[in-house]
């Protein structure tokens, strides 16, 4: 009977009969839709924001690295359809789960939105499907969160339909690596199912890797981001250090990685930023909790990455104190409210704490982001502010320029001509000689 499952959805597969549900269309499922769609499957994209969907009917990208016309094509050629109507789920030959896994305000994982979505599939779920979670979350979410609302359906898992995990390694902005190019790893909740699944996966992405069940391909998305988070505030400590004692931590970590072996470079910043490096490695050390034990290294990470905003500002203090300024008062321009540079994302992003923070500290603050041309309401913060442009006027105005992302687009010969006092938390102006000292490195 097992097999009997894999063997239908295989022949739907070869036969490029299969139509893929993707649920949840942002960072993760649009991409994925446009991996599936140059496979050759249709694909059918499900969003509760009827915004979006009207959007992508419509032919428009809200991603600013896929672009428009992608879209508009894959909606004319009738590759891609958008719905916010599950009803439509019963349709498709596999449901890939693209949806957020945010921590709730005591910083716990919130996962209302993968039990809302699996409660949903589970409404319509019908024998033969093929079921992915790709969210980042904790070890056990397939079997234990997952699983027992689709099996409410009355159908049965190996039996009716196919259940797995395959973690998303989307690294938005990076030019060197597009979705299909991304090793995809894939574990089932059973063999068939994994079989399947690696199946599905191998008509959009180029290198499927098959490993022993879902809480293997789960741990491994966590152990991943864990090791960015570790290793990034490692070097943000450094940096703290060596500033104490007068070294360049740009400097020694260039030259600390010209070792051909045994280092890998991480940059200090900051702080973290995005919707997975500061939450990701939580979701573990919670579980692990319900196992008895500490994940006593993210924990120290969280400490320090969450410190870094506060250590930028006394930076600040220091170098306006260098011109017998204050905070308060003092206006003070932030360049870049994304996470990172060259995306439009400012979910977590440590530049919104940066400018609370001076804010509350007294300072008029404005920001200049050409990706972010407007700052919207979020879950826990609403600066309610427009980008400033970017003119020499404008730099001058301001008592301190604070370098927050380093966007590539930014001309910094043009930024340290004209502003008058410049902390730079990205190195990012580093290489543009100043005679007098203007730029502090935070
Ligand atoms: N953004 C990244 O770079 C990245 C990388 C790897 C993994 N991830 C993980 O992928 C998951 C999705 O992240 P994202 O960045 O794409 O988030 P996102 O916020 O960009 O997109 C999620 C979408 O899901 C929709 N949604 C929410 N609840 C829904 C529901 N019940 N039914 C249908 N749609 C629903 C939202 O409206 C939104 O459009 C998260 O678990 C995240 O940790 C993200």
């Amino acid at each position: 009977m097992k097999n009997d499952l894999l063997a239908g959805f295989q022949q739907r597969l070869a036969a490029r009969k299969a139509v893929i549900g993707i649920i949840g269309l942002g960072y993760v499922g649009l991409p994925l839709v446009k991996a599936f769609c140059d496979g050759g499957l249709k694909a059918v994209g499900f969003d509760v924001d009827a915004r979006k969907v009207r959007q992508l009917m419509a032919g428009r990208s809200y991603i600013r690295h896929i672009p428009a016309g992608v879209i508009a094509d894959l909606v004319k050629r009738r590759a891609f359809t958008a719905t916010t109507d599950p009803a439509r789920m019963r349709g498709c030959d596999a449901l890939i789960i693209c949806v957020p896994t945010p921590l709730t305000a005591n910083r716990e994982p919130d996962m209302q939105f993968v039990a809302g979505t699996a409660d949903e599939i589970a409404k319509f779920l019908r024998p033969g499907q093929l079921v992915v979670l790709e969210s980042t979350t904790y070890p056990g979410t397939t079997r234990e969160v997952v699983l027992p609302r689709l099996v409410r359906s009355g159908l049965k898992p190996g039996r009716d339909f196919l259940l797995a995990y395959s973690p998303e390694r989307e690294d938005p902005g990076r030019k060197d690596f597009q979705t299909t190019d991304i090793p995809k790893v894939v574990g089932g909740l059973d063999e068939a199912s994994g079989r399947a699944a690696c199946d599905l996966y191998r008509i959009a992405i180029k290198t499927v890797v098959p490993v022993q069940n879902c809480e293997v391909a789960e741990a491994s998305k966590i152990l991943e981001n864990c090791y960015r988070c570790i290793n990034i505030a490692m070097i943000n400590e450094m940096k703290m250090i060596f500033d104490r004692m007068g070294i360049d931590v740009w400097q020694v970590i260039a030259a600390a990685k010209t070792k051909p072996f045994g280092f890998h470079p991480f940059y200090p910043g900051p702080g973290l930023g995005g919707h997975c490096i500061p939450i990701d490695p939580f979701y573990l050390s919670w579980k692990a909790r319900q196992y008895d034990t500490t994940a006593r290294f993210i924990e120290l990470a969280g400490e320090l990455n969450v410190a870094m905003p506060y250590y930028v500002i006394g930076k600040v203090a220091e170098a306006l104190n260098t011109k017998r300024l204050a905070i308060r008062g003092s206006r003070i321009l932030v360049l870049g409210l994304a996470y990172k540079k060259d995306v439009d994302d400012l979910r977590e992003s440590p530049s919104i704490i940066l400018i609370e923070q001076l804010r509350n500290r007294g300072a008029v603050v404005d920001y200049n982001d050409p990706f972010i041309p407007a700052t919207h309401r979020q879950r826990q913060h609403d600066l309610g502010m427009k980008s400033v442009p970017l003119t020499a006027a404008n730099l001058r105005r301001y008592d301190l320029v604070l370098i927050s992302t380093d966007h590539s687009v930014y001309d910094y010969p043009f930024i340290v001509r004209h502003a008058r006092l410049i902390v730079d938390s990205r190195n990012a102006a580093a290489k543009v000689k100043t005679g007098r000292r203007k730029i502090f490195l935070a």
